[in-house]
């Protein structure tokens, strides 16, 4: 395993700049996961770092060894992607031995790696079977698979579980956490999917157009978010992002700083009470329920609309009047460019 270095990363389509400058260092073991909006360049960044695609400027180092113009298949990098990508001609056994027959490693050790990675992916069974003959899940294995006999120091995803379904994502997901620990192998994985982000990284990286927004863990993400583009971004639902003048009435009083413009509150920090004086009213909107919780849609003066996820197995009307309130702990100011105002500990 290695660690990652990128050093002022940029990639250049003709004149169009698609990564603008990425500074990043991934530990050598780390599982570092890419968030972000569809074109922000997270599946660039992560072929520049394969080799797929040429670094425009910036240095990339795989431990302490500049590769830049290393080609791809010197790196010492697998990557896996959410298509798969398989030979729908050759059986499991030979699409998870292929890149290695390339590198004319010998039958006999070739046939070990192939039989160590199936044991570690449960696919002693299918060795035999074609592509076709496979469910969506056994295919993403075998693509896994590929990539574990190659034995790389980093391993590359891009959304690999996105062809499942729900329940087989859930799955894999927990499959490739295991596979991480197992192999204490450095990980950088792209996904759109939340729940993916958070529960798999040791660090998540923002990026928006090109650009790092914010790198931390799931936890500083989700608690001490940078600016509004984070706030929204990370958790599900997204946060409310609201004029600072709601702020008072919905923490009771509690003062903003005076450099805030707007104040955001995560939808299940809120607490559903009666329509009263000293709280931040409202009208239900809408009510979306889910099962174990309802989301609620409030309509707020100004044409503000707030979501408020409510556990209650009393689902207020729609078209009635509430009252929302929230600890003031739980708010997150934001100055007139929306980067978070950090207050002061105490
Ligand atoms: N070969 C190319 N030539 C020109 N532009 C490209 C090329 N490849 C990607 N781009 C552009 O680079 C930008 C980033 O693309 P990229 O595929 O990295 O986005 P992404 O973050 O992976 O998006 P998604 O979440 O939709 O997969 C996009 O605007 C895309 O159109
Ligand atoms: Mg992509």
């Amino acid at each position: 395993m290695s660690s990652v270095s990128l050093r002022g990363i940029e990639k250049r389509f003709g004149a169009v700049e698609v990564i603008r400058g990425i500074d990043l260092t991934v530990d050598s073991g780390e599982f570092v996961v890419f968030v972000g909006p569809s074109g922000c360049g997270k599946s660039t960044l992560l072929r520049l770092i394969a080799g797929l695609e040429h670094i425009s400027g910036g240095e990339l180092l795989i431990g302490d060894r500049m590769v830049n113009e290393v080609q791809a298949s010197r790196r010492g990098v697998a990557m896996v992607f959410q298509s798969y990508a398989l030979y729908p001609h050759l059986t499991v056994r030979d699409n998870m031995g292929f890149g290695l027959k390339v590198r004319k490693v010998p039958v006999a050790e070739r046939d070990r790696r192939v039989a160590d990675a199936a044991s570690t992916l449960k696919l002693e069974a299918l060795l035999d079977r074609y592509p076709r003959e496979l469910s969506g899940g056994q295919r993403q294995r075998v693509a896994i698979g590929r990539a574990i006999v190659g034995n790389p120091d980093v391993f590359l995803f891009d959304e690999p579980l996105s062809n499942l379904d729900a329940e087989l994502r859930v799955h894999m997901r927990a499959e490739i956490a295991a596979l991480h620990k197992r192999l204490a192998a450095t990980m950088v994985y792209v996904t759109h999917d939340q729940i993916e982000a958070m529960t798999l990284a040791d660090k998540i990286v923002v990026l928006r157009d090109g650009r790092i927004e914010q790198v931390g863990s799931p936890r500083e993400l989700y608690e001490s978010p940078a600016n509004v583009f984070v706030a929204q971004f990370i958790g599900s639902p997204k946060m409310n992002v609201l004029p600072v003048a709601l702020a008072r009435l919905l923490s009771d009083g509690s003062p903003a700083p005076a450099a805030a413009e707007s104040v955001g509150i995560r939808p299940e920090h809120i607490t559903v009470t009666t329509a009263g004086d000293g709280v931040l009213k409202g009208t239900v909107s809408l009510c979306e329920y889910t099962g174990a919780v309802t989301l609620l849609h409030v309509a707020l003066p100004g044409e503000q609309n707030c979501l408020v996820l409510h556990d209650d197995k009393q689902t207020p009307a729609i078209g009635s009047q509430v009252g929302l309130t929230a600890d003031a702990a739980s708010l997150h100011y934001f100055d007139s460019r929306g980067e978070a105002i950090r207050m002061a500990a105490g």
